[in-house]
C-alpha cells in the first residue's frame, strides 16, 4: 500500500517467519505477490452495530493481528460493516470499516494490499459519473494517494462497458493502481479486459452454491486472474453469517480434527492456485482458524463430497 506520507514496514518477525515458510502459499495478483488467504473487513463489527468505541478498539486490534499475522490482502468497502437478512443489504455506517483500517494500520505495510469496492449506494448501484467520488471517498477514508485494487461491484448491468471505463480512466490517472471486477459473468470480464487489465473477479462461491461460477473461475485460473470468493465459509447464510449446518462438512471436520469453517476455506483453495480467500470475522480465534485453513490438505474422497454438495 502506497502511503500518502512516507512508507513503513511494520511487518513482525513473526510475520516474516510465516511469509518465508509458506510461499507456495501465495498468488501473484497483477503486480502484488498476496498470500491466498486474505481477510475480509465486512464483518469486523461483528453482530455489534458498528458503533461505541469498545466494538472499534476490537476491530482496530483484531485488524493488527491480521496485519501480524502476515496476511496482506485486505477486502473492504466503504459500505462495510454491512448487515441484512438472505438477499438483502443495509448500509449502517459509510466508511466505518476503511476508518478503523486506517487508524489501525497506517503507515501502511509496504506489501499490504487493500482492495476496495465501488458500485452500490445506499440508493442503488452508483452511475458512472458518480464512480469517481466514490473513489475519491476511499481515497480519504484509507489515507491513501492511490488505490491499491478497486473492483467495480456492479449489480444487474448487462453491460459494465460505461462503469468499468469510468475506473479505468481514474487508473490512468494514478488515483487507482490495479482493477478487479465483482458479481460478474463471463461476458462482463471480456468486456472489461478489452477496457482495462482485470487482475480480479470476486464473485459469490462456497461449497453447496452451484457451479454458475465454474466456468469464470476456470477462466480466470487460463487467464492469470485471481478468482476471490466471497462468503465461502457462511455460504447460504449470505448476510445473516455465522457457518451452516452441513452433516457431511462436519464428518469431514471431524476426520481432520478440523473446524467447519476450515474445511470449507480448504474446499475453496482446493478450487485452483489462483483462488484466493477473503473469510470475514470479527474474532481473533476464528482468524487464527481461518488461516490455519491453508494447512489442511482435504483427501480426494472428502473432495468428491464436497464437490458433490456443490453439484
Ligand atoms: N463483492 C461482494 O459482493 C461481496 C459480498 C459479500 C462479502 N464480500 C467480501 O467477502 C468477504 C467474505 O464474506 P463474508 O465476510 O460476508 O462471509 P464469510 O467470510 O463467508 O463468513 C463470515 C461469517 O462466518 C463467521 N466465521 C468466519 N470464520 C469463522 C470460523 N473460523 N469459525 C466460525 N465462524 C466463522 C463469521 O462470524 P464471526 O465474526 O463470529 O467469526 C461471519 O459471520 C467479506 O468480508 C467482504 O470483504 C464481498
Amino acid at each position: 500500500m502506497q502511503n500518502s506520507q512516507e512508507n513503513t514496514t511494520t511487518t513482525t518477525n513473526l510475520s516474516s517467519e510465516i511469509a518465508e515458510s509458506k510461499s507456495s502459499e501465495f498468488w501473484q495478483l497483477g503486480t502484488d505477490r498476496v498470500r491466498r488467504i486474505g481477510f475480509g473487513a465486512k464483518r469486523l463489527a461483528g453482530s455489534a452495530q458498528a458503533d461505541g468505541v469498545e466494538v472499534r478498539e476490537r476491530a482496530a486490534a483484531l485488524l493488527r493481528r491480521v496485519v501480524e499475522l502476515g496476511v496482506n490482502h485486505i477486502d473492504t468497502a466503504a459500505f462495510y460493516p454491512s448487515y441484512g437478512g438472505a438477499g438483502q443489504t443495509s448500509f449502517e455506517s459509510l466508511d466505518w470499516a476503511n476508518d478503523v483500517i486506517w487508524s489501525a494500520l497506517a503507515p501502511y505495510p509496504k506489501d499490504l494490499v487493500i482492495a476496495t469496492k465501488v458500485g452500490p449506494t445506499p440508493l442503488g448501484l452508483a452511475r458512472p459519473d458518480e464512480l469517481r467520488g466514490l473513489v475519491e471517498a476511499d481515497l480519504r477514508a484509507l489515507g491513501v494517494d492511490c488505490l491499491d485494487l478497486v473492483y467495480l461491484r456492479q449489480m444487474r448491468l448487462d453491460s459494465i462497458a460505461e462503469h468499468f471505463g469510468v475506473l479505468a480512466e481514474l487508473q490512468t490517472k494514478g488515483l487507482i493502481r490495479q482493477l478487479g471486477i465483482s458479481n460478474v459473468r463471463v461476458h462482463h470480464l471480456h468486456e472489461a479486459r478489452e477496457i482495462a487489465p482485470v487482475v480480479a473477479v470476486q464473485n459469490r462461491y462456497s461449497v453447496g452454491f452451484g457451479r454458475v461460477n465454474d466456468e469464470i473461475l476456470q477462466l480466470c485460473g487460463e487467464l492469470g486472474i485471481a478468482f476471490i470468493p466471497f462468503f465461502a465459509v457462511t455460504a447460504e447464510s449470505r448476510e445473516a453469517g455465522g457457518v451452516p449446518d452441513s452433516d457431511p462438512v462436519q464428518q469431514i471436520a471431524a476426520r481432520h480434527g478440523a473446524t467447519e469453517a476450515q474445511v470449507r476455506l480448504a474446499w475453496t483453495l482446493s478450487r485452483g492456485p489462483h483462488v484466493l480467500a477473503i473469510p470475514g470475522t470479527s474474532s481473533r480465534h476464528h482468524l487464527e482458524q481461518n488461516l490455519e485453513a491453508g494447512n489442511l490438505t482435504l483427501t480426494p474422497e472428502d473432495l468428491t463430497t464436497l464437490n458433490a454438495l456443490t453439484d
